[in-house]
């Protein structure tokens, strides 16, 4: 399947969830996909019927963020600190990575959407490994939109690699100790590779950060959904993006110096 153009208005008064504004449209986009295991609770189900679902909602949000030309996507599909649910939940989780890239495949190559993997992945099973790699080889030269899976993801985690990496860089003299900046460990961070997020929404309700991408969420956006993951739907997308248009993102500055026009120098 190929994705249409989207066909999209101008959003005054402030979107309706089926309409938004492209101007002004987060770059890289990061959602915490939470509320699984509640849904599938609520309708007496196993939890891994949750993830099942769950799975649906992460194939219909990438059409939705490729349709409306997001540059870089990255969602955060199972935590390092998630290994730590029961057995066969992780096994449920793992069989069903499989099988979601196994089925997204030639939609993610025929779209253009280069895929990545952020996170410990040398602790995923062999048979992720074989699907997964292949994938992120054939599509890396795709450049329509850059969808990151941050698998056995840790935020502190990749900030603590990061600093191993440049204090060995200091070790064998490749740099000295203060040529270490925010700069040169950002540098260092696979999942800044498509810049820092703009925008970071978590489903689920809870209004925490989990860990995700600790570094990059200086100065991102947050918006959390009420929602549960497999619920969310595009409709939700465009309410979290027609809700960050509506920000001033100021980055320490005053309103008036963000809202100046550029200063022409002679
Ligand atoms: C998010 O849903 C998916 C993963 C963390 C793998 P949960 O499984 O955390 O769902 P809840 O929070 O228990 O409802
Ligand atoms: C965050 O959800 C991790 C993912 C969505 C993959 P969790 O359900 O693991 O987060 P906590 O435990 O509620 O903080
Ligand atoms: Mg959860």
């Amino acid at each position: 399947m190929c994705y249409a153009p989207a066909v999209l208005t101008a959003a005054h008064p402030p979107p309706a969830s089926n309409v938004i504004e492209l101007r002004g449209l987060p770059s890289h986009v990061g959602i915490i996909m939470d509320g699984n295991g509640r849904w599938a609770q609520q309708r007496g189900l196993d939890r891994s019927e949750g993830h099942r679902a769950g799975s649906a909602a992460v194939r219909r949000v990438v059409r939705a963020a490729r349709r409306l030309g997001l540059r870089a996507l990255t969602v955060y599909a199972f935590s390092e600190q998630n290994w730590a649910r029961p057995e066969l939940e992780v096994g449920a989780l793992m069989d069903l990575l499989k099988e979601f890239l196994l089925a997204e495949r030639s939609e993610i190559l025929h779209n253009g959407i280069r895929l990545q993997a952020i996170g410990n992945l040398g602790r995923l099973p062999a048979f992720v490994r074989a699907v997964l790699d292949p994938l992120r080889n054939e599509s890396a030269n795709n450049e329509a939109m850059t969808l990151t899976l941050a698998l056995s993801y840790g935020g502190r985690e990749e900030i603590a690699l990061a600093a191993r990496e440049l204090a060995d860089d200091v070790k064998k003299g490749r740099i000295s100790a203060d040529q270490i900046t925010t700069e040169s460990l950002r540098a260092r961070m696979p999942s800044l590779a498509v810049g820092d997020p703009d925008l970071v929404i978590r489903t689920g309700g809870e209004q925490r950060i989990s860990n995700f991408l600790l570094y990059g969420l200086a100065y991102a956006e947050l918006a959390f959904s009420e929602k549960l993951w497999p619920d969310f739907d595009a409709p939700d997308l465009y309410a979290a993006i027609g809700s960050y248009q509506q920000r001033e993102r100021r980055f320490g500055k005053t309103g008036a110096q963000v809202r100046a026009p550029t200063q022409v120098t002679p």
